[in-house]
């Protein structure tokens, strides 16, 4: 077949005008809680102001009560008491207390946030097209959901809005006060200060690329683990547990010897901090106590000198933390963002949308197709009118399915269009026009619960007898009989707790309580003995009746009550007849039909 390149659709790749969605994405979150944030960051300055007074309390006790000139010992113990009371007051009521206030506040902001975020993440990804989950795998996109990323956003954002105020003020207040007593020493406190910060910035971009590379490991290792807990079928089939766990083991070792590589360097990066404020608090020491020898500042300012100093590390923590999860919550806001400004392949129109009718002709307009470059389907034009039966055979990796895709609109053609009654589906909702169609795929998927759950799916109103007469009609009741819970059994991980044939017949009997005007049976009974598929077809005859079908098959012999045949072979219809006609002409239909030896 000759290859034309597709052009494949440019909306698929991610948006990466990123940083601007982010910010959007943010500010449309936070915006319906602009005066709850408000609040919650006024008590916080409120908590600041506090944290400053308990900073500079140890100059008050020594200046004005213990030390204080003019005092009795009686009137300096009741100072001292009530300084202690006003701690307490102000640790317990002021800090805590509204503190906790503002945390209640934001707290509540904060997880509203998260769920719309999550809620509406999990709404545009679930109506993004087929070709974007083939390129995103399940486990990336539930980790934006509920792993990491997330979190790192929620811990940004908490100490942004619930530390950050306290801190800046606790810091800037207390500044001014030493300041105000000695401009020398606070000019001490400063230098030490810029100094760690860039200690800290250096240390902020290397940690940031240990963690970096970290991740990326654990990101592939726990991949590789999920896909072979997910495969563990087919590991106990081809009996290679222990290669598996030797590779797992492997893996374990690389992780091992990163985390204690990530743990060591980080800690020497902390260490390098840490040595500065060391050696910036023994400045201090020296410098204060020679200002305090020389009579510059009292007593009182001498010991608050010396522990505000190590009050002032709380602040430096917390913008060192911001700095650090800043980059990480960026990122994932960037990604969220992209994601969430990823359009679908195959859109809905955005105006005119066009009320699917309930039955009419199905036609593919010279329609050319591929999932990449390659076409697989090649100008194919083909008219289905309603009520016809129709049966679409020929060789694995023909493009059948595909077809079968395209008059779904899971995906649509680069080329051609594809009409229904006369309109275009890309005049349609997916989903809407999906409504009118009962689907047994290649390979159903069953969910992780009830046969009931499965079946209602598509029909929540759907009663016990209705649910009775669809699994008779498929061939499903007599197992499903037979199960002490019935309807109610689980149907454990991908439906894996029944067997492929029975799978096959729950999914005919859900493509039957949808009551559609067509039917698609993609290979619907190929997990079948030969009586069961018999029956079965015989039900799919009368149901079918008066409704368009399409049968894709291999098995010949489970087409021969179809109208029409069409084979398919590389992309292109080569035959389109009866089976009577095509039995007799030459060609692959013919030789199919003597493969298999059927008459
Ligand atoms: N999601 C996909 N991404 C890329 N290529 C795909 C995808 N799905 C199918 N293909 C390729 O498209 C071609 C047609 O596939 P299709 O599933 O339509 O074949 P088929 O005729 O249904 O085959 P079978 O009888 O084996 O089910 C194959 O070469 C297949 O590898
Ligand atoms: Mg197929």
């Amino acid at each position: 077949m000759e290859s034309v390149p597709l052009k494949l659709p440019a909306n698929l790749n991610l948006n990466t005008g990123t940083r601007k969605a982010a910010g959007d994405l943010v500010n449309d979150l936070v915006s319906p809680h602009r005066k709850g944030l408000l609040l919650a960051m006024a008590l916080n300055l409120v908590v600041g102001i506090s944290v400053t007074f308990q900073n500079l309390l140890p100059k008050f006790i020594m200046d004005d009560a213990l030390l204080k000139e003019g005092l009795d010992l009686e009137q300096r113990r009741q100072r001292l008491f009530l300084f202690a009371l006003l701690y307490v007051f102000v640790g317990i009521v002021l800090r805590a207390g509204v503190w906790h206030g503002s945390l209640r506040i934001f707290g509540r902001i904060r997880e509203r946030c998260v769920s719309r975020l999550r809620s509406r993440f999990f709404n545009h990804v679930n109506r993004l097209c087929i070709s974007f989950h083939n390129r995103h795998n399940s486990g990336e996109l539930f980790s934006y959901l509920f792993g990491s990323p997330l979190t790192h956003v929620q811990q940004y954002y908490s100490l942004l809005a619930l530390m950050l105020p306290h801190e800046v003020v606790s810091l800037t207040l207390t500044l001014v006060f030493l300041g105000s007593w000695d401009l020398l020493l606070t000019g001490v406190i400063l230098i030490s200060i810029c100094v760690h910060f860039l200690v800290q910035i250096r240390a902020r971009l290397l940690i940031r690329e240990i963690q970096h590379d970290f991740q990326k490991t654990e990101a592939k290792v726990s991949g590789k683990v999920a896909d072979m807990l997910r495969g563990h079928r087919a590991m106990k089939l081809y009996a290679v547990e222990e290669s598996a766990d030797r590779d797992f083991g492997r893996e374990l070792d690389i992780i091992h010897d990163k985390s204690y590589w990530r743990e060591i360097r980080s800690h020497l990066q902390q260490i390098k901090q840490e040595s500065v404020l060391y050696i910036g608090y023994a400045s201090l020491s020296i410098l204060a106590g020679w200002r305090f020898l020389g009579g510059h500042i009292t007593e009182g300012q001498l010991t608050a000198y010396l522990t505000s100093y190590i009050a002032l590390q709380g602040p430096l923590r917390t913008f060192f933390q911001l700095a650090l999860l800043r980059g990480s919550s960026q990122a994932s806001l960037e990604r969220m963002a992209a994601l969430l400004t990823t359009e679908s392949s195959t859109p809905d129109p955005e105006t005119g949308v066009a009320d699917v009718p309930l039955r009419g002709e199905i036609v593919f307009d010279h329609v050319t197709f591929g999932y990449g470059e390659e076409p697989v389907l090649s100008d194919v034009s083909l008219t289905i009118p309603f009520g016809q039966k129709v049966a679409l055979v020929g060789p694995s990796g023909a493009g059948k399915s595909t077809i079968a895709q395209l008059i779904l609109r899971l995906y649509d053609p680069q080329q051609g269009r594809i009409l229904f009654n006369g309109i275009d589906i890309r005049s349609f909702s997916g989903s809407a026009l999906r409504r009118r169609f009962g689907v047994v795929p290649q390979d159903p998927y069953m969910f992780n619960c009830s046969i009931r759950d499965n079946l209602t799916l598509v029909d929540p109103d759907a009663d016990d007898a209705k649910l009775r007469e669809v699994c008779e009609q498929a061939n499903a009741w007599e197992f499903i009989e037979d199960l002490p819970q019935g309807l109610d059994t689980m149907l454990g991980e991908g439906g894996c707790t029944v067997s492929g044939g029975q799978r096959q017949r729950l999914a005919i009997a859900r493509a039957l309580l949808m009551e559609p005007s067509f039917f698609v049976f993609d290979e619907a009974t190929s997990a079948l003995d030969t009586l069961s598929e018999e029956r079965i077809r015989d039900a799919m005859s009368r149901v079918t009746e008066g409704r368009t079908a399409l049968f894709i098959a291999h098995r010949l012999a489970s087409v021969e009550n179809c109208d029409r045949i069409l084979v398919l072979e590389n992309g292109r219809i080569t035959q389109d007849g009866s089976y009577a006609e095509l039995a007799a002409a030459p060609g692959m239909f013919r030789d199919l039909l003597r493969t298999q030896n059927v008459r």
